[in-house]
C-alpha cells in the first residue's frame, strides 16, 4: 500500500526517532543545524549500507585495497587540490527577513545563464536580496594552541584527497598494479549554506570513497565499467530500480576537474536527489599534488588564497584535463607522482575513476524505499521492507507466553544466534504486537517458540513482508537466516 508522497516523509522523521534509528544532534539544546546522530538501530543499518559497499568494493575484488586517512590534512593539500579557491557556493542574503540562500537553488538556470535573483523567493517576505558573494564550504579549525594562520587548516570536505596523498605509500607498500583502485569510508564536513531534507544534505556526513587509477587512454571504458558496478550494487541491496536514474552531467556543466560524470539519482520524497558521483577526474588531482608537495618547503603560513604554488596549475586555464594529454609533457610524467608501468616500461601519472557515495544518503534512500504501510488484523501495519543484509536486526526470538518452559527455551536459541547475527528476545506483550514491533524496525523472520515446540522441536517462523507463518526445525533456523543474508 503505497503511502502518499507528501505524507512519506513526516513518518519516516518520525518512526527512525521513535525506534532509536536517527535524533537530532545536540536535541537537548534545541537542536544543532545539519548534524544527526544515529541511534541504536541507525548505527547498525548505517553500518551494513557501509559493510556492504567494502565488500563490494574492497573485499570482493582483486584489484582495490582500502585506505583510512586522517580528517586533518596538510592546508596544502587544499590549496593544491583546488578546494581553497573553488569549492564554494554562490549565496545571497534577504534583506529584510534575514534568510540565507544558495543561488543556484533559488535560480536553476545560475550555471548558465549566472542570472542573479534580487527578490526573496519566500512569497511572504519577498525583500531585497544582497549581491551574490561566494562562500567557502569548508570548516576551518586550528592545529595546537594558538589561533594564529600558520596553525590554520580544515575539516576535510571530501575523503578522496587522504587517497591521492597515500597514491605512492600504497604502491609502494603493496605488490598492486595499474589498473587498481584505493577505497576509504569516513566523515567528511562542509558547512552547507542550507541543510536541508532530514539527512540528505548535513554539514557533518559519511563518504564511501574510491579512487580507480588506470592508464590514460584505458579511462572510458573503466568509467562505463564503474557505472555498471554501482548500479549492480543499488539493485542487489533491493532498491526500486524505477526510483534509481543514471544522470549524466552535460559537458558545460561538468567541474573544473572532470572529463566525465555520472551521478547516480534516488527519487526521494522531495524530489530526485543525488546519491553518489561517479567520475573521470583524469590526472588532475595527481598532477595537482606533484605541484602542491613542491611548494611545501615555501609555505611559512600566509594565506591560502593568496599564496601562488610553484607552478600555479590549478587553476582551470592551465591545468584542464584536456590539456593533461598524456605523454604531453615529460616533467609530470616523471614526478613523485607518476607509475612505472612494468609492462610498457614507462612512467605516466595514471587516470582516476572515482565512484564518490555518500553513506548517509544511501542509508536514507533505503530507508525511503523500503518503508510501507499494508493491513494486518484490520489494522494498519507499519512495515520496513529493508533487504536482509541491511536490516538492523536479522530475526526475533519471541516465546509465546511467558511460561511452561518457552522463555527458557526461547533463551537457548537466542544466545546460540546471538554468537553469529544481531537478534532480539522479546517476551512482552501479545505475539501479534510483538511481530509489529519488528515489522517496523524491518527485522526479515520472527521465530515463535510454543507449546510444540518443547513438544517436537519445530518453531513458528513468520516472514516479515509476506506475515506467512510455517513450521520448521529449531535446527534449520540458522541456516535459513543464512540463506537470507546471502539472497
Ligand atoms: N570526492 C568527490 C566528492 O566529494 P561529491 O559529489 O561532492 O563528490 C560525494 O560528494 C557524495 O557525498 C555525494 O554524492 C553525496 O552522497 C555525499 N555528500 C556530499 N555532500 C553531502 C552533504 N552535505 N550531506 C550528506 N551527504 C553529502
Amino acid at each position: 500500500m503505497p503511502v502518499p508522497t507528501e505524507q512519506l516523509m513526516e513518518k519516516l522523521v518520525a518512526l527512525t526517532k521513535r525506534r532509536g534509528f536517527i535524533f537530532q544532534s545536540s536535541e537537548l539544546y534545541g537542536g544543532i543545524n545539519g548534524a544527526w546522530d544515529y541511534g541504536p538501530l541507525g548505527v547498525e543499518l548505517k553500518r551494513n549500507v557501509k559493510d556492504a559497499w567494502w565488500k563490494a568494493m574492497v573485499r570482493d575484488r582483486e584489484d582495490v585495497v582500502g585506505l583510512d586517512s586522517t580528517i586533518l590534512m596538510h592546508p596544502l593539500v587544499w590549496k593544491a587540490s583546488g578546494h581553497v579557491s573553488n569549492f564554494s557556493d554562490p549565496m545571497v542574503d534577504c534583506k529584510k527577513c534575514k534568510k540565507r540562500y544558495r543561488v543556484d537553488e533559488i535560480e536553476p538556470e545560475y550555471e548558465t545563464t549566472g542570472k542573479v535573483p534580487t527578490q526573496c523567493p519566500d512569497p511572504k517576505c519577498k525583500g531585497e536580496l544582497t549581491p551574490a558573494r561566494k562562500f567557502n564550504l569548508m570548516f576551518e579549525t586550528h592545529i595546537g594552541p594558538v589561533a594564529e594562520s600558520a596553525a590554520k587548516t580544515y575539516l576535510r570536505p571530501e575523503t578522496a584527497q587522504g587517497i591521492f596523498a597515500n597514491f605512492v605509500n600504497v604502491v609502494n607498500s603493496t605488490r598492486i598494479k595499474v589498473p587498481f583502485g584505493i577505497a576509504q569510508i569516513g566523515k567528511s564536513f562542509r558547512n552547507e549554506i542550507n541543510p536541508k531534507n532530514f539527512t540528505f544534505r548535513s554539514r557533518e556526513f559519511e563518504q564511501m570513497e574510491m579512487e580507480f587509477f588506470c592508464k590514460p587512454g584505458s579511462d572510458d571504458q573503466w568509467f562505463e565499467y564503474w557505472v555498471e558496478e554501482r548500479k549492480k550494487w543499488y539493485a542487489a541491496l533491493g532498491i526500486k530500480m524505477d526510483k534509481l536514474r543514471f544522470r549524466a552531467h552535460e559537458k558545460e556543466k561538468l567541474s573544473h576537474y572532470s572529463k566525465a560524470t555520472t551521478d547516480v539519482e534516488y527519487l526521494f520524497p522531495f524530489g530526485w536527489g543525488e546519491l553518489e558521483g561517479i567520475a573521470n577526474r583524469t590526472n588532475f588531482d595527481l598532477r595537482a599534488h606533484q605541484v602542491g608537495m613542491k611548494s611545501a618547503g615555501r609555505w611559512k603560513g600566509e594565506d591560502l588564497q593568496e599564496f601562488a604554488l610553484t607552478a600555479d596549475l590549478a587553476d582551470k586555464e592551465s591545468f584542464a584535463h584536456d590539456r593533461a594529454v598524456p605523454g604531453e609533457d615529460a616533467e609530470f610524467n616523471a614526478g613523485k607522482l607518476s607509475y612505472f608501468d612494468d609492462e610498457e616500461k614507462r612512467r605516466y601519472i595514471p587516470y582516476v575513476i572515482e565512484p564518490a557515495a555518500g553513506a548517509d544518503r544511501a542509508t536514507l534512500a533505503f530507508l525511503c524505499d523500503a518503508y510501507d504501510e499494508d493491513e494486518a488484523q484490520g489494522e494498519v501495519r507499519t512495515v520496513l521492507r529493508l533487504h536482509p543484509r541491511l536490516a538492523p536486526v536479522k530475526a526475533a526470538i519471541l516465546p509465546l507466553v511467558k511460561k511452561e518452559g518457552m522463555p527458557e527455551r526461547a533463551d537457548t536459541l537466542f544466545r546460540a544466534l546471538k554468537k553469529k547475527w544481531p537478534v532480539v528476545f522479546d517476551e512482552a506483550a501479545a505475539i501479534g504486537k510483538r511481530y509489529r514491533r519488528q515489522d517496523e524496525i524491518g527485522t526479515p523472520l520472527c521465530f515463535t517458540i510454543d507449546g510444540d515446540t518443547l513438544k517436537d522441536g519445530t518453531v513458528t517462523v513468520r516472514e516479515r513482508d509476506s506475515m506467512k507463518q510455517e513450521r520448521i526445525s529449531e535446527d534449520a533456523v540458522a541456516r535459513l537466516i543464512e540463506e537470507r543474508l546471502e539472497g
